[in-house]
């Protein structure tokens, strides 16, 4: 055999495949060419009916049995694969120690994609103020890096389905319709990127000597915008001026000190993004990011996914 049909494609596995980005991580995959396994806990197995295995079995995933708490099983999934992605909870970042354990002693693994797909962790600028969160992810790299594990770490920033839906108003799941907080001058520029996105640009990554050992960043084109301009973008398509509040960096720490969680992460995680600018005040080199590396993925821009909001106010 000769060319793409004698090509082997990496055999992939995918912890956390039941979850948002897992799920689209493995019909990434799987769209791919990829032989695709999906560790998944026995309390979906025991539910032939779970909504969550349907997709993965009708893509063409080969179900796994196993779990980060039962070392055999892992160890057994990571034997049969070239590569391995994590997409579990941040909640249960330090889990991965022992799928790390798993993979060095399996050796076989060529890629492994860790649960981070988030900010850089070593960049973020917001000191102790996050509860730990960035810390385990850079507890994780650091047993990767000092294991000798191939890996590539995805930094993609904010996932659209993360405070996009409500124009980055806390507390709301979708667009407010008269007045609007803008936090901080409003200038600084995040970044937003769609998890069946994220999803394709990590899949791209596996088998790219270009991204071993590397971060790839996520700023595409048409994705890193300030808050004024997401308001401006919004409004011109409602075609109406919403009243812009502007909360001081003063008054939004004080916010964040009164707020109970979950509510506390999003102001958090909001002040790094548009106050402290977190996701774009350092420059990354064109070879570390996605859509300059794989020109040829489609994604979906801010401005189309505000079309889809406004179809549904
Ligand atoms: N950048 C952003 O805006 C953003 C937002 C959210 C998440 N994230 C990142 O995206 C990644 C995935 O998040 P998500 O929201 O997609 O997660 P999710 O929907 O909550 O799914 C989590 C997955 O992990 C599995 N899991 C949990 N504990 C496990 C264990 N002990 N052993 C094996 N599997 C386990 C779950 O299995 P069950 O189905 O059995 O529970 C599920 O499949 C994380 O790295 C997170 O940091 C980023």
């Amino acid at each position: 055999m000769s060319g793409e049909a004698g090509r082997t494609r990496s055999r992939v596995l995918v912890v956390g495949a039941t979850g948002r980005l897992g799920g689209s991580l493995a019909r990434a995959s799987l769209a791919a060419g990829h032989p695709t396994f999906a560790l998944v806990r026995p309390h979906h197995l025991a539910r032939p009916d779970s909504p969550h295995l349907e997709p993965l079995v009708a893509a063409g995933a080969t179900l796994l049995e196993g779990s980060l708490e039962d070392y055999p099983s892992l160890l057994e999934a990571v034997r049969q694969v070239d590569v391995v992605i994590c997409a579990v909870p941040t909640k249960q970042a330090l889990e991965q120690k022992s799928l790390i354990r798993a993979i060095k002693e399996a050796g076989c693994v060529r890629r492994f994609i860790p649960a981070e797909f988030g900010l850089d962790p070593t960049k973020v600028q917001i000191g102790e103020m996050d509860y730990g969160f960035y810390e385990k992810k850079i507890e994780v790299r650091r047993l990767i890096e000092s294991e000798c594990i191939p890996h590539t770490y995805i930094c993609c920033n904010f996932f659209m389905r993360y405070l996009l839906p409500s124009l980055v108003q806390p507390g709301l799941d979708s667009p407010p319709k008269d007045g609007i907080k803008i936090f901080g001058e409003g200038n600084t520029k995040g970044v937003f990127v769609k998890e069946s996105d994220v999803a394709k640009f990590t899949i791209c990554t596996i088998e790219d000597p270009r991204t071993l050992n590397k971060t790839l960043y996520l700023r595409p084109p048409g994705n890193v915008c300030s808050m004024n301009e997401l308001v401006d973008l919004w409004e011109t398509k409602i075609n109406k001026s919403l009243k812009r509040t502007y909360v001081t960096e003063e008054q939004l720490l004080t916010e964040i000190h009164d707020a109970p969680f979950p509510l506390k992460m999003d102001l958090i995680f909001i002040y790094s993004a548009f106050v402290k600018g977190d996701h774009t005040y350092f420059e990354i080199d064109s070879s570390t990011e996605g859509t300059q590396l794989y020109p040829h993925v489609n994604y979906t821009t801010v401005n189309e996914y505000l079309d889809s909001l406004v179809q549904n106010i």
